[in-house]
């Protein structure tokens, strides 16, 4: 069986909405002509693209005009997903956006635990278990984000910060596919700098044991088109989240051609 592979668009707080419109467009034109060209191709990478949350009802109604979103085509195209969500349903906490909202609006997945969202907001495992508890309720599949420090990293801790990281935000009662799992690096994210793909197949070797056998795991830090494929390639890797180069048309359609070679080259 060929491996499912995610192509994760974190958007963070970039693109104005016109930009943004504009790039979903030029996301789902290229999914549709590529998928037609391939029409033999068995398996396809799933897109996802994450923007802001005040952009989202917005796209999901151009998405539903212009693609039919809900894809029950023979080919799936983009789909949707926000970047953090609170943990409760609803109540007095100003600012905050809950899961149920996010689903009900049109959003498929959601980002949990970033390392931005550790930093800035002071997210805790906890906070960030409790979040992906709400997300699958909401009916939405978190992608909970993992990784070490450049001093972890150093150090050598990578792997006792992944387990511990892992073993307190992921509730213990999830399934395979109650979530995605994404690991980055924080020393990686907006750098240009990524571990040596060895130490990226052992992490993820390494945390596909932390985790129900079949989940998926997504490395994200400083993914370009031209190291998606080696990195896509990888046993244990099952996709990538990508910031910067989420946000122009042709690095984030170079990554999704790299991930269609990928599927195509293991289904030979
Ligand atoms: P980057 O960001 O691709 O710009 O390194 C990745 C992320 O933060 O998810």
């Amino acid at each position: 069986m060929q491996k499912q592979i995610f192509i994760v668009g974190n958007w963070k707080m970039n693109l104005s909405f016109q930009e943004g419109i504009n790039l979903v467009s030029g996301i789902n034109n290229f999914l549709v002509a590529s998928y037609k060209k391939h029409s033999d191709n068995l398996q396809t990478p799933k897109i996802l693209a994450c923007p802001p949350s005040v952009y989202i009802a917005k796209i999901v109604d151009v998405l539903r005009r212009d693609y039919d979103y809900n894809y029950k085509d023979d080919y799936d195209l983009l789909h949707i997903g926000a970047q953090d969500c609170h943990y409760e349903k609803c109540g007095a906490y100003t600012g905050d956006v809950s899961a149920d909202m996010l689903a009900e609006i049109g959003a498929k997945y959601v980002i949990i635990g970033h390392s931005e969202r550790r930093q800035y907001h002071a997210e805790t495992n906890g906070i960030i278990r409790k979040k992906a508890l709400a997300a699958k309720q909401a009916g939405l599949i978190p992608i909970i984000c993992v990784g070490e420090t450049l001093q972890q990293y150093q150090a050598n801790q990578t792997e006792i910060v992944l387990q511990q990281q892992v073993k307190q935000s992921l509730p213990p009662e999830f399934c395979k596919d109650d979530f995605i799992l994404a690991y980055e690096p924080v020393w990686a994210i907006g750098t240009g700098k990524i571990p040596q793909v060895e130490e990226i197949s052992a992490t993820h070797k390494f945390l596909a044991k932390q985790i129900p056998a079949g989940s998926a795991i997504l490395y994200g830090g400083s993914v370009k088109p031209d190291n998606a494929c080696d990195i896509l390639a990888l046993q244990d890797v099952h996709g990538v989240l990508v910031g910067g180069a989420s946000l122009k048309v042709d690095s984030f359609n170079g990554i999704i051609s790299a991930a269609v070679d990928v599927l195509r080259n293991c289904g030979e």
